[in-house]
């Protein structure tokens, strides 16, 4: 998809963030804008940073929908509609919360939260937005799917497996979606951040009353040791550049730099690891050393700071001075979790 002046884009999420970014970019693109939040004042601010971006006012449509809800999600569909004209020819999919603990540690409510907003509502939009496109636009008129997934679609992690599971799954849908759309003239791409500047490491904040029984610790703490490392992420606006460039140019993923002819070699080392589970343990630990010396070999170090300059602060994992603490660990009172994946605070 290369035009996109004077037609219609859908990002959800586009409240904040990766998603607002996005808008940012198709709306500078001359596009008329709808953002979809189930946070209505984030919607508020949302909308005045498009106006103050410079996307006028009458082509800017805030939306509140929770994405989990199918009735909601259909009602924010004839919105559009009613209000734009026609649904989406550009349907972005980045709506997306996190939470970090021991897998073993997780409850019903941690799944159901993470999976229902990060794959559920993704089943849910496709399911809603796809066919109304092909009725109004097949071989009318370019028209485009997308979902912001995650690095985490490639890797397991046991520290953050509902939201891997999800990612992956999402991933492999595109894949699908990617094939069964070229017959409409259309397409599908799933961007693959790795960490964004954004304000999902507030996420818990919002989690919804019904599903707020976690195994995980979770505290003002956690949120902002994780706040200080997406801080350190890629900008909104520039992810959102190059996602316009994927789809610019029918990539199916896009992962979040500018040099796309890296990008099947980080997709070839993410898939390695997966094809060394298919080793025995020796086996693995012997790939593992050897990786490891051949990294050490390639590694220089950062040159030390100028005079006068200060050194860049390192990502902070374990927590920041001020108050940050460690994330990924269960709640204390599940004495039964080995005691190093249980959080002493
Ligand atoms: P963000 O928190 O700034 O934005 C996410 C938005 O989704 C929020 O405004 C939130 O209110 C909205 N949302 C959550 N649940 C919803 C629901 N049920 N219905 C409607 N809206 C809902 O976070 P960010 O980082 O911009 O996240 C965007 C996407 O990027 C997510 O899919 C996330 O998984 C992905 N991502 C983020 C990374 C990061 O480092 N921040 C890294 C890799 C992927």
């Amino acid at each position: 998809m290369k035009d996109f002046k004077g037609k219609i884009v859908f990002v959800s999420g586009g409240a904040s963030g990766a998603g607002l970014g996005q808008a940012k970019v198709f709306g500078r693109e001359g596009m008329k804008v709808a953002i979809g939040d189930v946070r209505e004042d984030a919607l508020e601010n949302a909308k005045k940073e498009l106006i103050a971006f410079g996307i006028p006012e009458k082509d800017i449509l805030p939306i509140k929908v929770d994405l989990t809800n199918r009735e909601d999600y259909a009602a924010c569909a004839d919105k559009i509609e009613e209000v734009f004209g026609g649904p989406p020819h550009l349907f972005i999919q980045t709506a997306g919360v996190n939470s970090f603990g021991p897998v073993e540690a997780s409850t019903f409510d941690d799944f159901d939260w993470v999976i229902g907003v990060d794959l559920y509502a993704v089943v849910n939009g496709l399911l809603i937005f796809v066919p109304r496109m092909i009725k109004a636009y097949a071989h009318k008129t370019e028209f485009w799917v997308a979902t912001t997934s995650s690095g985490g679609a490639f890797m397991a992690s046991s520290t953050c497996a509902p939201y891997c599971a999800s990612k992956a799954a999402v991933n492999n849908l595109m894949y699908s979606y990617a094939e069964a759309l070229r017959p409409y003239g259309a397409g599908a791409t799933v961007l693959c951040p790795a960490n964004i500047n954004s304000n999902i490491g507030n996420a818990e904040k919002f989690r919804p009353a019904n599903l707020k029984n976690t195994g995980y610790h979770v505290s003002e703490g956690t949120m902002k040791t994780l706040r200080a490392i997406h801080a350190t992420g890629i900008d909104p606006v520039e992810l959102g550049e190059i996602l316009k460039e994927g789809i610019e140019n029918g990539r199916i993923i896009v992962m979040p730099d500018r040099h796309p002819e890296t990008w099947a070699n980080q997709v070839r080392s993410y898939n390695e690891t997966i094809e060394d589970y298919t080793l025995t343990e020796a086996q693995r630990q012997e790939k593992a050393a050897k990786r490891m010396a051949e990294m050490m070999k390639n590694f220089t170090p950062p040159p030390p700071p100028k005079d006068g300059e200060k050194a860049p602060a390192p990502a902070p994992m374990w927590g920041t001075p001020d108050g940050g603490e460690a994330f990924g660990q269960a709640r204390k009172d599940l004495d039964w979790v080995e005691a190093s994946r249980r959080s002493q605070n």
